[in-house]
């Protein structure tokens, strides 16, 4: 009953096969590529919230949130190369350990990526209320309009975040009427934000001072069980700094040489930003300190929350950084670089709406899979005949991360996306491991030397994660999983075409797909 419905791996394979796209890319291709979903909201404004929880623990919160993320791509990179078609994570657990699991993945996945979306937005909004109507065209925006209320952590007087609002939607249009990055907007992007960044560092870590370190960890490492506090709490919110590189395993069937490129695409690209996530934060903390406030008990009033956000209203911490909306911008600014600071910022403005379309592509590719093999309405995957995209489901879904970043402050946000891609990242590691034992047979471009310990501990960081996330983002996966499971019940089991006996495999949106008639064994 949960373990059963696995789709056979060889119509996947043929279909695969059949599409066989040309392998031209290469090692640097696939970093630029991951590099372009990876730099985003996570590390531009996350490490405010990042150093509320951790202080100048905020370092060694990037090293182990990266570590994880490096030996979970590994896993990414063998089962991508092993089973090269559309639905990421879904498609991976639905061919090793059946449609009930495969649907908890896919539903999980609006987690990582919607939610994902929406927190990006909010970062996005971070910067264009700060550097561009700020300071650029010296406009304030009402209260009312640039945060979402103080009751979910937004800002005193907020009702609604318009500007997140509003690129959330903008994207989605842009998605609706067929737009794509092209592999050269994407390389340029990467180039500004890495120029940002690099820039940034280069002028903060000759004015570091050694006292702003100290203390080192204000909250400790484990900061206590639900808090979301300390070195590891904060490792499970920049997490979220590193979620996209996933991504570049779709990538992997056009490849040249996958043995050797796609680990280095995946592992290359999470190294590079490793390395200048420590370093950001170094510059960040070392100039104008980044210690967190510390709330009743000496516990750090919780990123995002109502008390929060009163006391950064309070004069006091007005230059603080753990009160920024825009950390990185901010930091440049307050030491004497406001020009550059604002150029910062503007790399921001303009890089940061791609990778809130990344992640909205990538949802609603998933829910098109998973609406082909009947799990969701047809509806869902109906393709619009001048744009060629799956506009209905791209409307639905972009509606949907746009009233999430209209309300809700970007630290939960990335929590919860935090959750769902945990349990997708686990969940991946774990249909790596089956896949050895029950298809040894299978070509597989890229083996991971070593797989059962590595695909152990990908499982160990993602639950380590996990459990050091608040409680609020934790409970979030079990009820968002428990209103999936009533879905598919409900809805879905019924309905789902291996169940009727015919299985589907989706390549692209343009009905490029096998349908294979069998007998399911299942019936
Ligand atoms: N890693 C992406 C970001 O930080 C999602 O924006």
């Amino acid at each position: 009953m949960f373990l059963d419905r696995v789709k056979p791996l060889d119509a996947i394979l043929a279909a695969a096969e059949k599409k066989s796209l040309k392998r031209s890319l290469g090692a640097i291709q696939l970093m630029l590529f991951g590099i372009g979903c990876i730099i985003g909201t996570g590390i531009f404004v996350l490490t405010s919230a990042g150093a509320q929880k951790a202080g100048p623990g905020l370092m060694l919160a990037f090293a182990i949130a990266g570590l994880i993320c490096i030996v979970a791509a590994l896993c990414y990179a063998e089962i991508s190369s092993t089973i090269p078609v559309s639905g990421s994570a879904y498609t991976y657990t639905y061919a090793t350990m059946g449609e009930f699991l495969a649907w908890t993945v896919g539903w999980a996945l609006v987690l990582e990526y919607a939610i994902a979306a929406s927190a990006v937005s909010v970062g996005w909004s971070g910067y264009f209320v700060g550097t561009i109507l700020n300071e650029t065209f010296g406009i304030t925006l009402p209260a009312a309009l640039s945060g979402g209320p103080l009751a979910f952590g937004g800002v005193e007087g907020g009702i609604i975040n318009l500007p997140a609002l509003v690129i959330a939607l903008l994207v989605t249009w842009l998605l609706m009427i067929g737009t794509s990055e092209s592999a050269k907007v994407n390389a340029v992007l990467v180039v500004i934000k890495v120029t940002a960044l690099t820039v940034f560092i280069a002028l903060t870590l000759p004015e570091v001072e050694a006292e702003n370190f100290n203390p080192f960890l204000p909250a400790g490492v484990f900061g206590g069980w639900g808090t979301g506090v300390g070195a590891v709490g904060a490792a499970a919110t920049i997490f979220f700094a590193y979620v996209g590189f996933d991504a570049v395993s779709t990538a992997a069937e056009e490849t040249k040489n996958p043995q050797r490129n796609v680990p280095i695409g995946l592992v290359g690209s999470l190294l590079f930003c490793t390395v200048f996530y420590i370093l950001v934060a170094a510059g960040a903390i070392g100039t104008i300190g980044g210690q967190p406030i510390m709330g009743p008990g000496g516990v750090p009033f919780p990123a995002g929350s109502e008390e929060l956000a009163r006391q950064c209203a309070m004069p006091a911490y007005s230059a603080a950084l753990v009160c920024s909306d825009e950390a990185l911008a901010h930091v440049l600014r307050q030491i004497g670089y406001s020009g550059i600071g604002n150029a910062l910022g503007y790399a921001a403005f303009i890089a940061l709406p791609s990778v809130i379309l990344v992640l909205l592509y990538a949802q609603t590719r998933i829910f098109f899979v998973m609406s082909r093999d009947g799990l969701l309405p047809d509806v869902l995957s109906r393709v619009h005949p001048k744009w060629q995209t799956p506009h209905i489901v791209t409307l639905i879904t972009g509606i949907v991360v746009a009233v999430a970043a209209a309300f809700l402050p970007v630290g939960k946000l990335a929590d919860i996306a935090n959750a769902g891609t945990l349990y997708a990242f686990a969940l991946v590691a774990l249909a790596v491991m089956v896949l050895r034992r029950t298809r040894p047979d299978v070509k597989r471009p890229f083996r991971v030397a070593g797989l059962m310990i590595i695909a152990p501990a990908a499982i160990a960081g993602c639950v380590f994660l996990f459990v050091n996330l608040p409680s609020e983002a934790m409970i979030v996966l079990p009820v968002w999983t428990l209103i999936g499971v009533v879905i598919y019940f409900a809805y879905g089991r019924s309905r789902s075409h291996l169940g009727r006996g015919v299985v589907e495999v989706v390549d692209d949106i343009l009905g490029d797909e096998t349908i294979i008639p069998i007998k399911s064994p299942n019936d």
